[in-house]
């Protein structure tokens, strides 16, 4: 088949949800993936922040073949070893106790979402509200809809989840004045992925974890974008010194395979007791036997080492770029998670990009993201960044 054959399947049989590129992809290794026309790209995208340990990785593949050969689902009825492993792992390297597996990042914030209002009802007189940021994303059902901080997801859609209220991006003030006596918590990404990687100034998570603890709020961090090592440690929080109550994780722990995941602490966990919550396909012992790879690899395979060393040396080339093209505004980001911001649409970019056998996206229609593999090599970062600076010099 060729490129056009599978674009044409896709668009009579698929609804039609996605701005696809023109391009059908049938093979790939580490950072580099293979059309159905044989034709090679450089992979600056990881399938949106998923294949942090490049395509086909060896522990992955070793891993859920493995598994997939031995015992392939269990329900969650009863108990399986890889599901075990993988919240043993996740609760020792982070501040979370207890872990609620699920199969996507919407999931993940609803299970997030779920807890802090039945925490709100047993320790908090009901109190329901969830404060989120202007920018952020965090999921497409319902309850996530009404959780991100941009208008267009909702459209639609109503009447919308009520409960929640949004509050300008690394504004302390204007959040600790939003506190109301209804809320409960505060859900906020880190760094703003869909938002535009948007890198907080230092000490806007620190400030949150303060206001939280002076109104007795829950902190929820979600980490389903920059967790699984994509800023250069496990998971972001790390870099603020303090820790969230609560914390959705999703898109890099199964390295490729769906699973989600809710870390939270003991005694907040406890809310969702017998029969509140739960997931046909969570904990799956295929995708779990993978996130144990995954984390695995990542801590003991010198990955985190090279995705901050790679971070910052790929900064530097996009700030070269930057000394050379006016159209780019600004670089920022922090590990493997960077932002080129235009003072124009990025789609033409991008699209040019793509015809030259390089994959980004654009974020926030104006800045172009580059979140490739955390494996990604410096001679790799050489040829994207070759290929961008041509790009950008024929515009
Ligand atoms: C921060 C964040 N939260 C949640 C989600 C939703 O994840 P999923 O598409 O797996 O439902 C995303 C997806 O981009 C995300 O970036």
């Amino acid at each position: 088949m060729t490129n056009q054959d599978i674009i044409d399947l896709n668009t009579r049989y698929l609804c039609n949800t996605y701005a696809r590129f023109p391009v059908a992809f049938v093979r790939g290794e580490g950072c580099r993936l293979w059309d159905a026309e044989g034709k090679e790209y450089l992979d600056l995208f990881a399938s949106l922040a998923v294949m942090n340990l490049g395509q086909c990785h060896p522990a992955v593949v070793r891993a859920v073949q493995d598994q997939v050969s031995t015992l392939t689902h269990i329900s969650n009825l009863h108990h399986t070893v890889p599901q075990a492993r993988l919240a043993e792992l996740l609760c020792n390297h982070s501040f979370g106790d207890k872990v609620f597996f699920c199969n996507s990042g919407a999931e993940a914030n609803e299970a997030s979402i779920k807890l802090a209002r039945k925490y709100g009802v047993d320790k908090r007189d009901g109190r329901y509200e969830i404060l989120t940021v202007l920018g952020s994303f965090h999921g497409r059902t319902m309850a996530t809809i009404a959780a991100t901080g941009q208008e267009k997801v909702r459209q639609g859609f109503g009447p919308v989840l009520d409960g929640f209220r949004y509050v300008a991006y690394d504004d302390l003030e204007a959040m600790e004045a939003a506190v109301s006596d209804k809320t409960v918590a505060i859900l906020v990404e880190p760094i703003l992925g869909e938002g535009g990687v948007v890198v907080p100034r230092p000490g806007y998570l620190k400030g949150l974890r303060d206001i939280c603890d002076r109104h007795d709020l829950l902190l929820i961090a979600d980490e389903v974008q920059v967790g699984i090592g994509r800023t250069g440690t496990l998971f972001a929080y790390e870099h603020a010194g303090i820790e969230p109550d609560i914390m959705p994780l999703a898109k890099a722990l199964g390295g490729g395979i769906p699973v989600g995941a809710m870390v939270a602490r003991a005694d907040i966990a406890e809310s969702l007791n017998l029969g509140t919550h739960g997931s046909t396909f969570g904990g799956n012992a295929v995708a779990c036997a993978a996130g144990v790879a995954v984390i695995d690899t990542l801590l003991n395979g010198g990955v985190l080492e090279n995705c901050q060393k790679m971070g910052a040396y790929f900064l530097t080339r996009l700030q070269d770029l930057q000394a050379k093209f006016s159209c780019i505004t600004e670089v920022r980001g922090q590990g493997l998670i960077l932002g080129a911001a235009l003072d124009r649409d990025g789609a033409d970019i991008v699209n040019a990009c793509l015809d030259q056998g390089l994959l980004i996206n654009c974020a926030a229609g104006t800045v172009l993201r580059f979140i490739p593999p955390l494996i990604i090599t410096q001679a790799e970062i050489d040829q994207g960044v070759a290929i961008l600076e041509n790009v950008l010099a024929q515009q």
